[in-house]
């Protein structure tokens, strides 16, 4: 059966996600508490499946995690023989031969949609992080345009501690905000970063108490909201795109972006 969004809610299920849409509001739970909401590839398949099929009146969307973590990283069962059940380790695949480099960037590929679809112009996106966001949980709290943070909160980049790298598409949100020093220091050494300290490096948006998550998200989502729609698409897609931008270039896209605002208001007056 379809669910809010349109995706099928036993899909989801099995993936560990949860999805609940409630107004113009979409909220993804990971749904595996006593997993600490540990992720698999078929998690991120249907993360992307829920940014493909999410509804069109949908605005915000909230990530959260069920239970006292936010997300304890990739299933670490991917990276053992036999995998996860239903789907094929990985590291099986490269060990009898029929995941090559092509294949493997082919199947990375499918589960980084998972994450980039977090950035839309026409959506707003909101982590809700209370407990460990570790590895792919960092990266999936990092894809979201905003975070909020309970006090007990903890972030790590723990890939590299493991022999791997980053890859979910964490470390261009990382380093554009923290700087490459700073995210060098906090991938190298994969130490866990505190929410008061992610408070001070600009990771966090806002740290409040646990009873108070959410509540602040609730908030937060309401001011959002109060602001027209089209306004915000074209004011996040002219933020989103500023870093790439030199200020002349910049000072172009804002003058594109308001003609486009401006034409659509006097086109809205001349209906009356
Ligand atoms: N993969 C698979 N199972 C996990 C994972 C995981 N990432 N994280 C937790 N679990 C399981 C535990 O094995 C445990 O299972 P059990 O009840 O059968 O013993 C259960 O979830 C609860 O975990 P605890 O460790 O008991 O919970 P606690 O709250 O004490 O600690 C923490 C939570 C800190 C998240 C800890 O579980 C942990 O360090 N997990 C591994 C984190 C990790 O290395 N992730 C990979 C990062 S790299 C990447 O994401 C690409």
């Amino acid at each position: 059966m379809a669910g809010p969004g349109g995706v099928a809610e036993g899909d989801l299920e099995a993936a560990g996600l949860r999805l609940s849409v409630t107004g113009e509001v979409a909220t993804v739970s990971l749904a595996r508490p006593e997993r600490r909401n540990a992720m698999t590839g078929r998690t991120w398949e249907a993360l992307a499946h829920v940014g493909q099929t999410l509804s069109d009146s949908v605005r915000i969307v909230v990530i959260k995690g069920e239970g006292p973590s936010f997300s304890s990283g990739i299933d670490l069962n991917m990276f053992r023989p036999g995998g996860v059940e239903g789907e094929t380790s990985l590291v099986d695949r490269i060990a009898d031969g029929s995941a090559d480099d092509a294949e493997l960037d082919t199947v990375i590929a499918g589960y980084q949609e998972g994450f980039r679809w977090l950035r839309r112009p026409d959506i707003v996106t909101v982590a809700a992080v209370r407990g460990h966001a570790i590895g792919a949980g960092f990266q999936l709290a990092l894809s979201c345009d905003l975070r909020v943070l309970a006090d007990d909160a903890q972030l790590c980049m723990k890939e590299p501690a493991l022999g791997l790298v980053p890859d979910l598409t964490g470390t261009k949100p990382l380093v554009d905000l923290v700087g490459a020093n700073r995210a060098m220091e906090l991938c190298l050494t994969a130490r866990t970063v505190s929410a008061a300290e992610a408070r001070e490096l600009r990771l966090a948006e806002l740290v409040v108490e646990g009873a108070q998550l959410d509540a602040a998200v609730d908030d937060l989502a309401a001011a959002l909201l109060a602001v027209p729609r089209e306004a915000a698409t074209a004011t996040k897609e002219l933020l989103r795109g500023a870093p790439g931008r030199t200020l002349e270039e910049q000072a172009v896209a804002e003058r594109r972006a308001q003609a486009g605002r401006l034409t659509a208001m006097a086109a809205q007056a001349a209906r009356g």
